[in-house]
């Protein structure tokens, strides 16, 4: 797992705390994917379920997870990023994610089981670059009404802290939410939709 965090001093106190706990240090830091009571590489190569925690990601942060070889991104919205999914309307290439890869919970504006928590597969749907995090309010590449979302720099794509695209760049649909459930409350199984869950 991985954690990316606008707040430096946060970011900072969650590796100390890591060091504490895992005598990791700035090892932590170096490796992309960490497995914990995961199930064999050959095993999630070929899809099996991956856990994730969630009750370490603090508003506004993103961590890190791999599933059938790609990125799985969660990231905790903010209050203030929730209430302005509803108001990205306009500027969405499909608001609704009528046309998008993702089970059936995720066709509203917040895409995904807990409003709070968004789980994508962080993949540009345009030529399968990997857009960066950028959650803060008015950020110089997602514009002065933006309160955060994805920027692909391969080719200029947009996304929405829902990873909704932008109209009028390339990517030709919103990111893929990957099929996932809760375990409990601070736990998801990614690659599992929960009993009775649409595809
Ligand atoms: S790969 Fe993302 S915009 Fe082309």
């Amino acid at each position: 797992m991985t954690v990316d965090s606008t707040d430096i001093e946060r970011r900072q106190f969650l590796t100390g705390t890591a060091a504490v706990l895992g005598g990791l240090g700035a090892g932590v830091a170096a490796i992309p994917f960490v497995s914990t009571f995961q199930p064999s590489e050959r095993a999630k190569a070929i899809g099996a379920p991956v856990e994730a925690n969630i009750d370490q990601i603090e508003p506004g942060q993103r961590v890190t997870y791999k599933w059938r070889g790609k990125p799985v991104w969660i990231i905790r919205r903010t209050e203030e990023q929730l209430a302005a999914l509803e108001q990205m309307r306009d500027i969405l290439a499909d608001p609704d994610s009528a046309s998008s890869v993702q089970p059936e919970f995720a066709e509203n504006s917040w895409r995904s089981l807990n409003q709070e928590y968004l789980v994508l597969v962080g993949i540009c749907t345009h030529l399968g670059c990997s857009p960066s995090f950028r959650p803060l309010a008015g950020d110089v590449v997602m514009g002065a009404d933006s309160v955060g979302g994805f920027y692909c720099p391969c080719h200029g794509s947009k996304f929405d802290l829902s990873g909704r695209v932008y109209a009028g760049v390339p990517a030709p649909t919103n990111m893929d939410v990957p099929p996932y459930k809760f375990l409990n409350e601070s736990r998801i199984l990614i690659g599992e939709l929960a009993e009775g869950e649409g595809a």
